[in-house]
């Protein structure tokens, strides 16, 4: 048995793999994966592990006609057509819950580093600019008392209330469904979306990609948040309108915005450079040592575990049908 691995990944995923009598091909060149290579490769492989990067469409499914399993290293599977892979009977699955403190970090240093505008103080240090103490250098918003909108009340959403409760902000939430635990440990409010958009000081994006969700955070929605508004999006890029988000920030019509994820990453839309009202990171929610490494030991785990014929760890749900 063969499991294809379309990057070099932290950890021992690679040995996992061989202890259990797969072989290993990883994909070692330093740029992400083409299609071609990809169904190059991919052909004889009983197991794929692959990157949120890499396009997983019936094309690449097609061509592997031995898979079973496709370990996506990443809690995002947006880049995979899960339905047709579970068509195939192939097993699709990610990696929750590894990543969810490493992600709620990483939106909260774009929360503060937006409040407290970091990045544009940095960089007028470093531009030698400093000369002396003023009282409204850089000024910017403290938290506390602040509404803290969170869209999305799933795993890495509840993770960043709970760490916006701890600097007294009062958390507003939106999701299809009511989260008792992030109720009860945040006070945390459910409310429809216009509804938080009007009221929320800080909105962070925290929904999976679908349909649904696509542009979720539309144009009419932007235009309503306050000219003090803090937003910041770890999840993926399409779930609001960047285009508008970026005229609204050109036009002051917000304080700030952070980005990790961008509507057609990796490119980056070139106004974005030009503000000083965003703060701009290069996909990096889950990019810590110990979120990296146990995502890719659980995607070992998962391709191993199903090619050995057992349930897979951490499958991706399969959607009901209505
Ligand atoms: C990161 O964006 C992920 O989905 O893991
Ligand atoms: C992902 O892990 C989420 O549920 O937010």
């Amino acid at each position: 048995m063969k499991v294809l691995i379309t990057g070099n990944l932290p950890g021992h995923a690679v040995d996992m793999l061989l202890k259990n009598g797969i072989e290993v091909v990883v994909f070692e060149k330093n740029k992400a994966i083409t299609q071609q290579e990809l169904i190059k490769l991919g052909k004889d492989a009983d197991g794929l592990i692959c990157l949120l990067s890499n396009k997983i469409d019936k094309a690449v499914i097609d061509a592997m006609p031995n898979c079973k399993v496709i370990a996506n290293y990443a809690v995002g599977f947006n880049n995979i057509d899960v339905e047709y892979a579970n068509k195939k009977s192939i097993t699709v699955t990610y990696t929750p819950d590894v990543l969810t403190d490493s992600t709620a970090d990483i939106a909260f240093s774009l929360v503060l580093a937006c409040a407290r505008r970091i990045n544009e103080s940095e960089k007028f240090v470093r531009a030698k600019k400093f000369k002396g103490w003023q009282p409204d250098l850089f000024l910017g918003y403290e938290l506390k008392n602040k509404n803290f909108a969170i869209l999305g009340a799933g795993r890495i959403g509840t993770a960043v209330a709970k760490r916006a409760k701890a600097f007294g902000c009062n958390i507003l939430y939106f999701s299809s469904h009511a989260n008792t635990e992030l109720e009860k440990t945040t006070g945390a409010q459910k409310l429809p979306l216009k509804s938080i958009v009007k009221k929320a000081d800080i909105i962070s994006l925290h929904l999976p990609l679908t349909p649904k969700t696509n542009n979720i955070l539309n144009k009419e929605l932007l235009s309503l948040l306050k000219p003090s508004a803090i937003v910041v999006n770890t999840a993926r890029g399409q779930v609001l309108d960047e285009k508008f988000l970026i005229k609204q920030l050109k036009e002051n019509k917000i304080f700030a915005a952070g980005f990790d994820v961008y509507e057609n990453e990796p490119a980056i839309n070139p106004d974005l450079y030009k503000l000083n009202n965003v703060v701009l990171l290069p996909h990096i929610g889950s990019g810590t040592i110990e979120a990296r490494t146990a995502m890719a030991h659980l995607c070992a785990e998962n391709a191993i575990a199903v090619l050995k014929g057992k349930p897979a760890v951490t499958p991706v749900p399969v959607k009901k049908k209505k």
